[in-house]
């Protein structure tokens, strides 16, 4: 079946609503979505969402952007961080007018907790600068901005899979989905698609990130030619229930959650003594790792499983329940304790890509490292590299990113409607889509597609997780180039056509193979440490060397590598120190 519209948005989270929100009111729009909207991943993020508002303590846009780009380690694109910091202000008083219902002070202001990496007057101290809903959040973005859509006639198409992009030479003419419920293939022909399908944490064994986080819409743009940037960066939050990876939010830290060896030190006091807890998260999930390397995990056996405690039990019952009360409920529900009487155990996991579609501050997807636009095409969020976060995000900014940039994005696309024509969908457009979806379900023998997932994790896990050297990512490299090759062989078990689950899940897993390889690549040879990106064989940041973006191109069987410049326009790189 062919639908047309002037706009399609592939993702329901933050940035895809928010995107949608602003370019439905004047043209033709329509979401996909593989879930219902407000179970998208955004509906996770807990603590906050970053602005300068100076509603507690003092604060100000360039201290925001020039913390952005020192805790992104320099790799930050610096105008892109600055204009991110100072719309953020107007972005917040804006899901404020939606109905955001944020936490408020005494006076009646927007409330504002602290954060890592966030500090006052250039790293003086940690500064008061998330704007937060109890530890719903991104919960509560979600339902402003659906409302809002549902408000504005956006189209849902709930419960569809977009397989892939329908490009005629370097510009966008729609996407090819799969509608979960029959099996159908639809083609959505559009003057302009926009990619907000959110991250891939799944290519890791333990992660915060939904089962839905496959990078369906990076995967789909590499494989269409489209590069990839800075995969290398992915970034471990240090708090992740021991085992699980369930999200303990760093509002536990920003509220004054403490993290403890075995002897109970607040060992972060040696690693960023004016910081401590709240150093940006790179830094604190290497230091639980050294802890437990030291001996000084709870446990104190040096395994990688050891873990350390976050102590929140000074904090209060009343301060738990009123600020953070789904932690409260998670160590109730998945550790049988409470976080006001007991210390919460804890290891970082994998949570977020700061790689990802490279695009300009319009969410323009660009299609090389010469910034040539692919027209028609956007992306927005953690599928897409507008490069704010650099080599290392800070915690909040991430939905700030969402807002600000599907906001921008919207409006590009509105404007990019009104003076563009569409180009027709070519007839083989489906040719890909069908030819997959029957291999998968041609009722050969073939390997179990969740032992090939498991593989996969365990390999991400193992090898390109919080340290990395070349022995474990050149062997990682070489397993996937096996995973990959066996991904040629799996087999759906079952040729049904309504919610076929299975079928399903081996189409992310054929994403999540492509992006864990270009990841692996990427991060193997980049021989430096930054952000975070820590090499064992290589320590230090080489600036002289490696201040450069990655762009990864998937080429079948192999990566070809290219770069393109960092913006260093406004701060010039220095160690970081906090
Ligand atoms: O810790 C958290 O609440 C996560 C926030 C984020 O990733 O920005």
């Amino acid at each position: 079946m062919k639908h047309t519209f002037d706009a399609i948005i592939v993702g329901s989270g933050g940035a895809g609503l928010y995107a949608a929100l602003e370019v439905s009111g004047q043209a033709k729009t329509a979401v996909l979505s593989k879930v219902y909207p407000v179970r998208s991943h955004t509906g996770a993020a807990q603590g906050g969402i970053s602005a300068a508002l100076g509603n507690v303590e003092e604060d100000e846009p360039r201290w925001h952007a020039f913390d952005t780009v020192k805790g992104g380690d320099y790799l930050v694109d610096q105008q892109a961080a600055h204009l991110m910091a100072e719309e953020a202000i107007q972005a917040v008083y804006d899901l404020e007018n939606r109905g955001l219902p944020f936490n408020r002070t005494p006076e009646g202001r927007i409330d504002q907790r602290r954060f890592g990496g966030h500090t006052r007057n250039f790293g003086e101290a940690p500064v008061r600068r998330a704007c937060y809903a109890a530890d719903r959040t991104g919960h509560m973005i979600l339902q402003t901005l659906y409302q809002q859509c549902i408000k504005n006639g956006v189209h849902f198409y709930d419960e569809y899979q977009v397989l892939d992009l329908v490009l005629e030479g370097k510009k966008c003419a729609g996407v090819v989905a799969l509608e979960l419920s029959t099996g159908e293939i639809h083609v959505f022909e559009s003057k302009t698609v926009l990619f907000a399908t959110g991250g891939f944490g799944r290519m890791f064994k333990i992660t915060s990130n939904a089962y839905a986080n496959t990078g369906d819409g990076p995967a789909i743009c590499a494989r269409r030619g489209i590069p990839l940037q800075d995969m290398e960066f992915f970034q471990f939050h240090p708090t992740g229930i021991k085992g699980l990876g369930i999200l303990i939010s760093e509002a536990v830290r920003g509220e004054g959650g403490i993290l403890r060896n075995n002897q109970g030190e607040q060992f972060m006091a040696r690693f960023a003594p004016t910081l401590l807890d709240l150093a940006p998260r790179d830094m604190v999930s290497r230091a639980i790792m050294m802890e437990i390397r030291a001996g000084a995990g709870i446990r104190g056996d040096r395994k990688i499983d050891d873990y350390v405690h976050l102590d929140a039990t000074h904090l209060g019952k009343e301060t738990l329940q009123s600020k953070l009360p789904d932690i409260t409920d998670f160590c109730k529900t998945y550790l049988g304790i409470d976080p006001a009487d007991s210390p919460i155990p804890v290891l970082p996991t994998a949570h977020y890509g700061m790689g990802g579609i490279p695009t300009d501050i319009h969410g323009r997807v660009m299609g090389d490292n010469r910034e040539t636009v692919v027209e028609g095409l956007y992306a927005v969020g953690e599928c897409a590299c507008v490069s704010v976060h650099g080599a290392n995000r800070l915690g909040t900014n991430s939905l700030l990113d969402l807002v600000v940039f599907g906001r921008r994005a919207g409006r590009h696309m509105a404007d990019h409607v009104k003076h563009s024509d569409s180009t027709p969908v070519p007839d083989d457009a489906t040719d890909f889509s069908r030819q997959w979806i029957a291999r998968l379900t041609d009722k050969r023998k073939g390997p179990h597609g969740g032992r090939i997932l498991e593989e996969m994790q365990t390999t991400m896990m193992e090898n390109v997780g919080v340290y990395r050297n070349e022995t474990d990512m050149a062997r990682a490299v070489k397993q996937l180039e096996t995973i990959r090759e066996q991904y040629r062989r799996v087999r759906s078990q079952d040729q049904g056509t309504s919610f076929n689950t299975d079928l399903l899940e081996l189409i992310e897993l054929g994403n999540l193979a492509d992006l864990a390889f270009i990841t692996a690549v990427s991060a193997l040879n980049r021989q430096e440490s930054r952000g975070a990106h820590s090499r064992e064989d290589y320590p230090e940041r080489n600036d002289a060397n490696w201040l450069k973006h990655t762009l990864a191109f998937l080429e079948g069987d192999r990566v070809r590598l290219d770069y393109r410049d960092v913006d260093v326009s406004i701060w010039a790189p220095k160690p970081r120190k906090y």
